[in-house]
C-alpha cells in the first residue's frame, strides 16, 4: 500500500483593486451580472463572465425552474452560450460571483461539482486551461489557474476508451 497526496495552490488577493486590470475588469462585470440572475428559488444570484480566445466576452447567470432540477448554473449556462455563439474560440478566463437576496456577499465561492465537470470537458476540448477568478460582490478575489485543479482524479472521455 502507498498513500498518494493531492494539494494545489491559488493566488488570494485583498481585493479586486490587486488584479491587472483585465482580470479586474472580468470580476467586475461579473459582479454586476448577478443582479440579472433568475434565481426566485434560492435567491442565490450568481453571475459568470469569460473571456474568450477570440476577444469576445460571454456571460452566463443562474436560471432556476419550479421544478428544480431544471435549473442550471451560471458557469454552464456561460459554456453553453460559448460552445454556441463561438464554437472556434475557447474560454481564457472565466470570473464568477454571486449575491444573497440582500444584494451582498464578500467571500468566494467555487463551482459545485457539475460545474467543475462540465468545465473540465471545455479545458479537454480546447486543449488549454481556464483561469478562474471567483469572488463575492466584495472582498478577497480567489484566482485558480486552471479550473482542473478542482477536480482531482477525474472521469474524462480518456477513461471511455479504456
Ligand atoms: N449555482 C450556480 O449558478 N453556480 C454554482 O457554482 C453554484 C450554484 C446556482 C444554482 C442554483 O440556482 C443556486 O446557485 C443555488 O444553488
Amino acid at each position: 500500500m502507498k498513500k498518494e497526496q493531492y494539494s494545489f495552490q491559488f493566488e488570494v488577493f485583498d481585493s479586486i483593486n490587486d488584479l491587472s486590470k483585465e482580470d479586474a475588469n472580468l470580476l467586475q462585470q461579473s459582479r454586476a451580472i448577478t443582479k440579472t440572475a433568475y434565481a426566485p428559488y434560492s435567491n442565490f444570484f450568481v453571475g459568470a463572465v469569460a473571456l474568450l480566445s477570440n476577444g469576445e466576452i460571454v456571460k452566463g447567470t443562474n436560471q432556476e425552474n419550479a421544478s428544480f432540477p431544471v435549473g442550471i448554473c451560471a458557469e454552464r449556462s456561460l459554456l453553453s452560450s460559448t460552445a454556441a455563439l463561438f464554437p472556434a474560440a475557447h474560454i481564457l478566463t472565466m470570473a464568477i460571483s454571486y449575491q444573497n437576496k440582500n444584494g451582498k456577499s464578500n467571500t468566494p465561492v467555487s463551482p459545485c461539482g457539475m460545474c467543475r465537470q462540465a468545465l473540465l470537458e471545455h479545458e479537454k476540448r480546447y486543449d488549454h486551461p481556464i483561469k478562474l477568478i471567483l469572488s463575492g460582490t466584495e472582498g478577497e478575489v480567489y484566482v485558480i489557474e486552471r479550473s482542473s485543479l478542482l477536480l482531482p482524479l477525474s472521469f474524462t472521455g480518456d477513461d471511455l476508451r479504456k
